[in-house]
């Protein structure tokens, strides 16, 4: 998982940036660099690996300056090495740069710039903006127009920091959409740039929190911060205590609604080095799949609890209908005591963010016991559950704070997706040319749900309408049938408000007599194949006198028309709608347990890790 730190001032930047780099190590990553500006040139230090080898490259080739970047890289576009990690020097030698996030139109842009001669020297799509940059630097234009002008025509969301030779005294510092924040450390005579606190929290408590679209331009003694069309935007500076927990919270009320907002970051590194996007291949390495295991598999369970649960439900349409496996999703406490069928074709696969679920882990247990491969999606590192199965897949989510799951409910939709794909090309399920389609959707996972985060207001206005309500339905159908029982699941955890979320065709079998003025009905109807039904099963809690709120795609006209509140959701692949459509959900949850002043992040009776049958 990425992570950035940059220094201005009378120190040498060297140290600083490696204590830096060290203190967002916890995040994971698998290559690391600096950038110093070292008598007028750039010197730059990168290697796969450790931050061990980037130290030991420093001191077999010390650099020291007063100006420098360094990141830690958790690979997307290009293998780990050290062509591949940051900084990115473009072909001048003038101009650094690191970055955080995807950039979804490299492609195009690499090509653009391949036809000026640009000549490439990474597999990364990071390098395209370095290229950028020189592409607009000139007598004219200073590192800020020339870095302005090169965000314009980048798409997805970003944290991006930038030097250049022509101008030695200023950091240029972005951040677009919520690829993880930028912040920036007010010293005295000295500044810091960091992806986040921890980096440079030793150093100084004054922090400035970019917002999205803002650029911060920082030299030893002062900050600008502008909005990208270039117009000054006034900034806070906020005193952050110095409590690691507090510190660590940032600038969010609660970790819940800080984790929301991680998921443009964590599904960013869900993807990273998982996904070749150039061939179309998605690499699962831990789970020690081969063919010959894909194409013995006859039958599969996803055992989980709670939130992991549904996750495991989108994950059965995913599979069957990919991979052409017949999938069963089962509560892990019920599992474990319904001697379930399971022989050497079966594969059991757990579902927990911590690992150490006492029924996920006795579900694990049983299957172990009656023959079955076992593998599993496990967010903690070196958990029970990830050592006692064959293979696993990381999250990749960083730890998961409060006690309602979000990022960990996100990142496993995509594992599922890509262990769908994955089985599908193995087993022969999948055809190429779909194949291929089903791998590039996954680049627009970031940005969507950084849409998603971008629509907080509107949900916030609507949780305002929703917070004295007792009662709460959500309706869904077919891949957001799940979503539905998420979104119940996330408000009554924390808002203590009784919620339902029901496959909406079975409302006319019963629960559609709950539906009158006091019934909120939250119907969830993406453009995804299930569209149509969802739409009359709208119009029908309508007509009930129901209070209908709608997460409807972006344009939706028909049901603008019908429902009293609407949420929008940015256009998805149908396969991918999960990710998209729970993210109001979570963000309505937080919001009416926050307007109703509750303990977000401890919801009374709930404990994060449930380690008691
Ligand atoms: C709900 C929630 C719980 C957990 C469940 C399983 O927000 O967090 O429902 O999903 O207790 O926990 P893990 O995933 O750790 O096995």
């Amino acid at each position: 998982m990425c992570g950035i730190v940059g220094y201005i001032g009378p120190q040498d930047a060297t140290p600083i940036i490696l204590n830096g780099l060290r203190r967002l190590e916890y995040r994971g990553y698998d290559s690391a660099g600096l950038a110093v500006l070292q008598n007028h040139h750039i010197e730059v230090r990168r290697d796969a690996g450790k931050l061990s080898k980037l130290e030991a490259l420093v001191a077999d080739s010390p650099v020291h300056g007063h100006i420098g970047i360094g990141h830690t890289r958790w690979a997307t576009h290009g293998a780990p090495s050290a062509r591949n990690a940051h900084p990115h020097l473009g072909m001048t030698g003038e101009v650094v740069v690191v970055h955080n996030g995807i950039v979804e139109n490299y492609i195009e842009l690499r090509d653009e710039l391949s036809a000026e001669g640009v000549v490439f020297n990474s597999d990364t799509d990071t390098e395209v903006i370095v290229h950028l940059v020189e592409r607009y630097i000139s007598s004219e234009n200073g590192l800020v127009e020339a870095a302005r002008k090169a965000m314009s025509h980048l798409k997805g969301a970003h944290g991006i920091v930038v030097i250049s030779t022509r101008e030695p005294d200023k950091i240029v510092a972005a951040r677009i959409g919520n690829a993880g924040g930028v912040v920036i450390g007010i010293g005295e005579d000295e500044m810091f740039v960091a992806s986040d606190m921890p980096a440079i929290l030793e150093h100084t408590r004054q922090m400035v929190f970019l917002e999205s679209r803002q650029m911060a331009v920082v030299s030893r003694d002062g900050l600008g911060v502008f909005a990208l069309d270039g117009e000054p935007v006034p900034y806070e500076i906020q005193n952050v205590a110095w409590d690691p927990v507090s510190a660590e919270k940032g600038e969010y009320r609660h970790f819940m609604q800080k984790e929301i907002h991680e998921q443009v970051r964590s599904l960013t590194d869900t993807i990273a080095g998982r996904v070749d996007f150039e061939a179309g291949h998605i690499r699962l390495p831990e789970l020690n799949l081969t063919p010959e295991l894909a194409r013995k598999i006859r039958k599969m369970y996803i055992t989980a609890c709670g939130t992991a649960s549904h996750a495991g439900m989108v994950g059965k349409i995913l599979i069957e209908s990919i991979a052409r496996i017949p999938v069963e999703v089962d509560i892990a406490s019920e599992f474990r005591y319904r001697d379930p069928i399971i022989d050497e074709g079966t594969v059991v696969l757990a579902i927990s963010q911590s690992g150490e679920t006492a029924d996920t882990l006795a579900a694990m247990e049983e299957a172990r016991q009656k023959g079955a491969t076992l593998w599993s999606i496990v967010n903690v590192i070196g958990s029970q559950a990830m050592r006692i199965s064959d293979g696993y897949i990381s999250m990749q989510t960083g730890p998961e704070i409060g006690v309602a799951s979000t990022k960990a409910y996100t990142a496993p939709l995509v594992d599922v997706y890509m262990l769908a794909v994955l089985l599908g090309e193995l087993r022969g399920t999948l055809p190429e040319k779909k194949r291929r389609v089903l791998v590039a959707d996954l680049r627009l996972v970031p940005a969507l749900a950084g849409k998603c985060l971008d629509r907080e207001p509107q949900v916030e206005m609507i949780a305002r309408a929703l917070m004295n309500t007792s009662h709460c339905l959500y309706l869904g159908r077919g891949i957001n049938m799940p979503t539905a029982y998420e979104g119940a699941l996330k408000l009554k955890e924390i808002s203590y408000i009784h919620a339902e979320g029901y496959p909406a065709g079975e409302m006319k079998h019963g629960p559609i007599a709950l539906i009158d003025r006091s019934m909120p009905v939250i119907v969830i109807a993406p453009r995804d194949p299930w569209y149509e039904k969802m739409f009359s099963q709208l119009e029908q809690a309508k007509s009930r006198g129901g209070t209908v709120v709608a997460l409807a795609t972006d344009g939706d006209e028909l049901i603008a028309g019908v429902a009293d509140h609407v949420v929008w959701l940015p256009e998805t692949p149908w396969m991918l709608t999960p990710v998209t459509s729970v993210i109001p959900l979570q963000m309505l949850a937080y919001h009416i347990a926050a307007l109703r002043g509750l303990d977000v992040d401890q919801p009374r009776n709930l404990a994060k890790s449930v380690t008691v049958e």
